[in-house]
């Protein structure tokens, strides 16, 4: 947590430093700076999504092999980025690359299930206690499917989120993050605000946004909503936050989110797309001991390739079984997505898999810890199976309020550049963490608290 006197980091030291790492950075990514050049005169912005975005130029991989990624200009990184949290297996993981050749020899794509889709599905009932499952491609498709679901069941059309909760890029969900500290609204009545353009007000008036951690302002609004005439069909949520860097539920907060919903007669879904396979076997729903109606996976669950899935109770997927919900999509269980998911939990994410990542984490986490200790830095180390981060504000984050009054982005940027300069490739953003994965080791870890420590130095010199 955060350390008792912190010193006070001097911002004019930090543009200095923020100035001199860009620089460098520009100087050892000449060709990104060509390729951007390319690249923007056919891909929007030069890049494939927005999230891939960055000024001047974004930096264009080559490979990747096991935990680190190399770029066009040659360098090489530890890769704690792990495509936004997607490679828990680390790259070109061999049982995943024999997977992917033995299936592309045999034919990549009927839309007719193949045995591996079902063995996905077994494997993925057991690990997360719930009975039935459909896949779709991405993280995005599988929440828009669940809350379809759950909107199906209740007959309900408002939906329920935690503001500054990122659930993917379609209307329902685009609602109540990224939004200015002056815009959040009352506690107790947070704003329902489109995120970009293109969504229609109608859309986002029906979700509603309530703060994590405080289960007493969501049964508020709840009850509100149900005077209202308007009761949600489900609560959408991470069981732990993993957008706003990593914010853990307090102790009781989940249990008394499960008996709220369930006595509302609320879907609750755990969007678990970042945290499933990724903090646990059997994710966030194993972790905290809470179990859901619903979860949502994607990217650890294809292994790098396109998928995800939707796993819910008996009695939830019933208005998929029953033809109510179209639950449709011509690559869903594509074959190779499946054959690397198969390999992935067959053979990749074992249990010595997940005692390897809680044993790097509490490394990186208490090196981290460390350094912040020995420079009095403002800030703290948090987290949780593969997935972490410092987060850098004096007082504890505890949800999208206390995050936007209290990290400070300054540095945070600063050490993204920081990072990149010697060699640790870092998830760029200031709600983001890192990723392990199981390919990763003490080496790849030290030299993340080094950099670390190194930048520590700097400004506090
Ligand atoms: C919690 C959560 N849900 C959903 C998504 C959307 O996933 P995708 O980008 O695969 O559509 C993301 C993406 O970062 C996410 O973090």
């Amino acid at each position: 947590m955060a350390t008792s006197s912190p010193v006070q980091i001097d911002p004019e030291r930090v543009g200095e430093l923020t100035n001199r790492e860009l620089a460098g950075l520009n100087a050892r990514t000449a060709r990104s700076s060509a390729m951007y050049e390319r690249a923007r005169q056919t891909l929007s912005g030069g890049v494939a999504s927005s999230y891939q975005l960055r000024d001047p130029w974004p930096i264009y991989l080559v490979s990747g092999e096991g935990a680190a990624v190399s770029d066009v200009d040659g360098n090489r990184y530890w890769d704690f980025h792990n495509g936004f949290g997607s490679m828990v297996q680390g790259h070109a993981h061999p049982a995943i690359v024999e997977a992917l050749r033995a299936r592309a020899g045999l034919g990549t794509h009927f839309a007719a299930v193949t045995e591996d889709t079902i063995v996905v599905a077994e494997q993925l009932a057991r690990r997360f206690g719930l009975e039935r499952w459909r896949f779709v491609n991405s993280g995005s498709e599988a929440t828009m499917d669940a809350i379809r679901i759950a909107r199906a069941l209740t007959g309900r059309d408002t939906i329920v989120k935690i503001f500054g909760s990122y659930h993917g890029h379609h209307d329902a969900v685009m609602v109540s993050i990224g939004v200015t500290l002056g815009m959040i609204g009352d506690r107790e009545n947070l704003a329902s605000i489109h995120y970009g353009a293109g969504i229609p007000k109608a859309v986002s008036d029906m979700t509603i946004a309530v703060p994590f951690n405080d289960a007493g302002a969501m049964e508020r609004r709840i009850e509100r909503l149900v005077k209202e005439g308007r009761p949600p069909a489900c609560v959408i949520m991470e069981a732990a936050m993993m957008n706003l860097g990593v914010v853990l539920p307090e102790r009781g907060y989940l249990e008394q989110v499960r008996e709220i919903t369930a006595r509302h007669g609320v879907v609750l879904i755990f969007d678990e797309v970042k945290t499933g396979l990724a903090i646990a076997a059997g994710g966030a729903t194993e972790r905290f001991g809470v179990k859901p109606d619903m979860v949502t996976l994607a990217k650890t669950l294809g292994g790098g390739l396109p998928s995800g899935a939707i796993g819910g109770s008996e009695r939830v997927m019933s208005v998929v079984e029953d033809g109510s919900v179209y639950q449709v999509g011509t690559y869903n269980g594509n074959p190779l997505s499946m054959a690397a998911a198969r390999a992935s939990l067959e053979r990749v994410l074992t249990p010595a898999a997940y005692g390897h990542l809680d044993a790097l984490n509490e490394r990186i986490v208490s090196g981290c810890q460390g350094v912040i200790e020995r420079h009095r830095l403002p800030g703290y180390a948090v987290g949780i199976g593969s997935k972490g981060c410092v987060t850098f504000s004096p007082t504890p984050i505890v949800d999208y309020e206390t995050f936007k009054e209290n990290q400070d982005i300054a540095v945070t940027e600063l050490a993204w550049l920081w990072n990149m300069n010697r060699g640790i490739y870092m998830t760029p953003g200031r709600e983001e963490e890192w990723t392990l994965s199981v390919a990763h080791t003490d080496e790849a870890v030290d030299a993340y608290i080094a950099a670390f420590e190194e930048m520590a130095g700097a400004l506090t010199a």
